[in-house]
């Protein structure tokens, strides 16, 4: 597998998944654009990775934020003219509450950085992966974007949509070379994971057995499968809903 001259976006990619992506498309040889609201995480890990020979620079954006966004496809465009893979992946857990006691500031955050931040994304990588002549969108979903989670009302909400999202512009998309598919992580040891665990640590175990193969995933298992999705063999892939689970939603 190469990615030999191909110009990549992860957005979300200080750490956990965007990082371990970043990481994984850099090593295939992809330029790869780091982006994150974390603008030290996000420059110390771009550093690191450039220290070990990668070519990859960071961008500060937050995706909830239109101008930002803007901001980022302006430099990614002066500077390389085109992008051939895009991994929407920045996210948050937000709030585990009921819904009837989230608020409106909750949904307001949630949809905007979950769902909104993929759209705005999206917007700005469509005419840069057109002048490429075709490249991929991959955007994070969850299995809560499949299967409802308790005390996770919007999050779910937010991940369903990113679902509903993925599936219609891959269609528009589909005879432009440029392919559109969505993964959905079960439970992966990131901080994510850990904020969750570190209110509730009894909820490891449920969590574990949720998963058929019992335990957590990896960042790296699923750079392996963005890595897959963002090579020329998965030409036919488009539109899918790819859970990376252990099983977890084939119950
Ligand atoms: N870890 C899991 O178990 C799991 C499961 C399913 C889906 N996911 C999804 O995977 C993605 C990555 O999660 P993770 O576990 O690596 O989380 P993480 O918290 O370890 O990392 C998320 C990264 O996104 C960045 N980020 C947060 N808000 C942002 C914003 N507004 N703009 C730009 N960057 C922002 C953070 O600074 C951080 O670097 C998320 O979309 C998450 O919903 C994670």
């Amino acid at each position: 597998m190469t990615l030999e001259n191909k110009v990549a976006l992860v957005t979300g990619a200080a750490k956990g998944i965007g990082l371990a992506t970043a990481r994984r498309l850099a090593e295939l040889g992809s330029t790869v654009v780091l982006s994150d609201i974390d603008r030290d995480q996000g420059a110390a890990s771009a550093e690191d990775l450039q220290s070990q020979g990668r070519d990859v620079r960071f961008i500060a954006a937050d995706v909830s934020n239109p101008d930002d966004v803007d901001n980022l496809f302006k430099q990614i465009e002066n500077e390389f003219g085109k992008l051939d893979i895009a991994f929407n992946n920045a996210g948050i857990e937000g709030r585990l509450v009921p819904i009837d006691q989230a608020t409106i500031e909750d949904w307001d955050q949630l949809i905007g950085i979950n769902l909104s931040g993929v759209f705005y994304c999206m917007r700005g990588e469509i005419p840069l992966l057109r002048a490429a002549g075709g490249g991929v969108i991959i955007n994070c979903s969850s299995i809560a974007g499949l299967v409802g989670t308790a005390g996770g009302g919007i999050y779910c909400a937010s991940k369903h949509g990113v679902i509903g999202l993925t599936r219609a512009v891959a269609i528009d998309l589909a005879t432009e070379g440029i392919r559109v598919n969505a993964i959905c992580p079960g439970a992966i040891e990131t901080e994510m994971v850990s904020r969750v665990l570190a209110e509730r640590p009894e909820q490891r175990k449920v969590i574990e057995s949720m998963q058929p193969i019992r335990r957590l995933g990896t960042p790296n298992e699923i750079a392996s499968a963005v890595a897959w999705l963002s090579q020329d063999d998965a030409a036919l892939v488009t539109g899918v809903t790819l859970p990376l689970d252990g099983g977890w939603t084939a119950q």
